[in-house]
């Protein structure tokens, strides 16, 4: 497992921005060689969606031969009601950039055969030939999608209650009212995210760091589902200073240390290359 650190969260979606620009120049999508992208909604990726959006318009990147699919979407909401998952993806990327509809995948929590739905969202992501990149964020209870605690680590897309937590967190966005908040998702599963060729989640501020250290200092653990990534054959961390919070000063300096290392070696994520691309 790789972990980067940036000094505050702009600089960590910036950096996931450019990241994904660089995969997707690299891969040359075409029409016969579609880029499979994974995709998290929520708090942290919307800088990252920001700048993705700039680099479009500024003529950067293309998205026309690039496929998505979702972690997750709320059960029982309408497409169009401003907490849907549909909405936001629509709202702060889709809708502004050259990606065709149809090579949008977003689970419908409101379909009638709820499992039905899972299972074909599994044989859509087989279909397109796998996730490339699936980027990730986490909660602070490390779950990743909507795999709260006690998922199981090789769970794949299914029906998912809410933990408690989540309900509370997620309050927030439904005028305070915990009563508002769906108490079932449709997700992909631990197991679904791990089959993908690369995974990137991105962690910021103090409220991850505990769930950041579970991640990266402690066992694989169903109770921290994001641990299950030590197993994941390329996995990267991305986080801000805050999130590291609650690691040991020497883990930091050991990552910091490594990255300085890696990045002359790998002309990729060099911190030079990276500076070049303009967003
Ligand atoms: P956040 O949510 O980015 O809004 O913190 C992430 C999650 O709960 O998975």
């Amino acid at each position: 497992m790789k972990l980067i650190i940036r000094d505050n969260s702009n600089d960590v979606t910036e950096w996931a921005a450019k990241y994904v620009i660089k995969r997707i120049k690299e891969y040359n999508p075409g029409p016969d060689n579609y880029f499979v992208l994974g995709l998290p909604t929520g708090g942290t990726p919307l800088g990252m969606y920001k700048n993705l959006v700039r680099a479009y318009k500024n003529g950067k990147i293309s998205f026309k031969y690039v496929k998505t699919f979702n972690m997750d979407e709320y059960v029982g909401i309408a497409e169009e009601h401003p907490e849907s998952y549909h909405r936001y993806m629509f709202d702060n990327f889709f809708k502004h950039i050259d990606i065709d509809p149809n090579n949008v995948h977003i689970l419908n929590g409101n379909a009638t055969d709820l499992k039905k739905e899972c299972e074909e969202y599994e044989r859509k992501i087989t279909e397109s030939g796998g996730i490339e990149l699936f980027i990730g964020g986490i909660g602070p209870d490390g779950h990743i999608a909507f795999n709260e605690p006690g998922s199981s680590l090789v769970s794949r897309t299914r029906v998912k209650t809410l933990a408690q937590d989540t309900i509370l967190a997620n309050a927030r966005f439904f005028d305070g009212n915990v009563d508002a908040v769906p108490k079932q998702a449709l997700t992909v599963g631990v197991g679904t995210v791990m089959d993908a060729r690369e995974v990137f989640i991105l962690i910021t501020g103090a409220s991850k760091a505990y769930a950041l250290y579970k991640a990266l200092e402690e066992g694989v653990s169903h109770m921290w589902t994001v641990s299950a990534f030590q197993q994941h054959g390329n996995t990267m961390i991305i986080c801000d200073e805050d999130a590291t919070l609650e690691l040991r000063v020497r883990t930091v300096k050991y990552f910091k240390d490594m990255w300085s290392v890696h990045e002359k070696l790998n002309e990729l994520v060099s911190e030079q290359a990276m500076r070049k691309l303009v967003l």
